[in-house]
Parts: C-alpha cells; sequence; structure tokens
C-alpha cells in the first residue's frame, strides 16, 4: 500500500473477526512500531500484550465495574473538554456519526450503554495492547514519544490486514490492567490499542471521521500570499 493511502486509509476499528492475530504478526508489528522517533531516543515505551485468557477475563472484570457505575480513574490524565469549546462540538459530531450509523436513536439508553461497553470489552478484539512507560518519567514528558509509537503501530497493521483503535476506555480501570497484563508497579499504563481483524460488515466500521480544513488549525507565516 502507498503511503499516502495509507495515512488516509487508517481509522480506528470498533469492531473486530474473532481469529487470534498470531504471535509472530504481532512481533513483527511490534518491530515496525519501534522505530517511531522519541525524544533523545530514549524509547520511553513498554508494551504488554494482552490476549486469550487473561484478556477475557481483563474484558469481564471491565464491564463488571462499568456495569457497577465505577468511575474511571486512568493513570495518565485524560483530558476533560470545556462545554463551550470547538473540542467538545467535535466529540459530539463524532458521537452523533456513530448514532447514525449504529442506528441509536436518541433517548435509546438500551442501545447506547451497549456502545458504551463495547469500548470496555476492547470492541471484541482477540489482542489488547497495552502501552506503558517508567514511572520515573514526568507524567506528560512521554506522551509525544508514546503517541509517535502509537500511530506508527496502528499504521503498520495496515500492512498486515490488522484494524486497530487506540482507546483509552481500555484503561480506565487500571488495576485490573495490571493485574491481567501483569505491569510491575512501575509502569504507568498509558493507554490501549485493541488490535484484530476488522468485521467490515459492522456499521461503525464504515465510519469515516471529520476533520476541520487545514485553514481551520494552520497559520502561516513568512510566506508570500498566493
Ligand atoms: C488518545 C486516544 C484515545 C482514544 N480513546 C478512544 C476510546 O476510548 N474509545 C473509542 O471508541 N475511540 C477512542 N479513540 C479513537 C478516536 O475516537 C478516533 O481516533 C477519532 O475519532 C478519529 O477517528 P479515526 O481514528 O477513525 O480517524 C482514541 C484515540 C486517541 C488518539
Amino acid at each position: 500500500m502507498d503511503l499516502l493511502d495509507a495515512i488516509t486509509a487508517r481509522k480506528s476499528i470498533r469492531a473486530f473477526r474473532p481469529e487470534p492475530v498470531p504471535q509472530s504478526v504481532l512481533q513483527a508489528l511490534l518491530q515496525l512500531a519501534i522505530r517511531a522517533p522519541s525524544s533523545m531516543n530514549t524509547q520511553p515505551w513498554e508494551f504488554f500484550v494482552v490476549s486469550g485468557e487473561p484478556l477475557a477475563r481483563l474484558k469481564t472484570q471491565s464491564l463488571a465495574r462499568l456495569a457497577a457505575g465505577e468511575a474511571p480513574r486512568p493513570e495518565h490524565s485524560v483530558t476533560g473538554w470545556p462545554r463551550q469549546s470547538v473540542f467538545r462540538e467535535r466529540q459530539v459530531a463524532l458521537a452523533r456519526q456513530i448514532f447514525e450509523l449504529m442506528e441509536i436513536r436518541r433517548g435509546d439508553n438500551e442501545k447506547r450503554s451497549e456502545w458504551l461497553a463495547r469500548g470496555f470489552r476492547f470492541f471484541d478484539a482477540p489482542t489488547a495492547i497495552i502501552a506503558c512507560t517508567d514511572g520515573q518519567l514526568t507524567p506528560a514528558g512521554p506522551l509525544i514519544d508514546i503517541g509517535a509509537v502509537v500511530q506508527t503501530l496502528c499504521m503498520a497493521a495496515l500492512a498486515f490486514d490488522l484494524g486497530t483503535c487506540i482507546e483509552d476506555q481500555g484503561v480506565a480501570y487500571p488495576e485490573i490492567v495490571r493485574a491481567a497484563a501483569g505491569i510491575p508497579a512501575d509502569k504507568r499504563i498509558v493507554t490501549a490499542v485493541a488490535v484484530g481483524y476488522p468485521d467490515w460488515e459492522f456499521p461503525a466500521n464504515r465510519l469515516a471521521s471529520a476533520r476541520d480544513p487545514v485553514a481551520a488549525v494552520t497559520r502561516w507565516c513568512g510566506f508570500d500570499q498566493d
């Protein structure tokens, strides 16, 4: 696949076929992902790849906490979006697009809860990759590096016909992620990536998420006016 086509084709996948992803494929994927740049080549990332019974247990426990109404307590602070902001508007626009594709009508709380639960069970992916950093590092410091490696992983996944969804929902309850994945106390959990073969029949996988135009997010300095 051409690089520009791949950049355009990458999208978040929110339903997967049940086939497991071979460990050799995941190994090759991570081998590519770690070519990502990092500040001073510090490579402040570590991955915990979870599949099979430990992932099944993690999904069950995560859903149980969600059902009990337990508030998420991620280790890396997830931004809140001010109600009167473009960020909130974009978030609402995404939800509208997804709900339309999934035929979730306003006020249909059952379907909304079912949708929410999908994220907490890793969208039924056969693999979850938990991206961590080292607890010695400042909380925000390695986040650009982790972002670079995770995006590289999501891009490389396309070469193996794999789909991905970066998902903070997957690390909402860190203690159970730690226990299932065997993550030591000196590592900080940053985010999760659901990985598997996409179920292209699933309506939300048809989503083409919107972007504001370049002109809305770019200022040019030192260029002649065309
Ligand atoms: C840091 C981060 C966390 C995310 N967490 C979630 C999540 O918890 N649940 C989810 O459905 N999507 C999650 N996403 C996916 C975004 O919703 C998605 O990237 C965005 O809507 C753009 O769509 P695209 O990836 O299909 O281009 C996350 C993405 C990032 C970068």
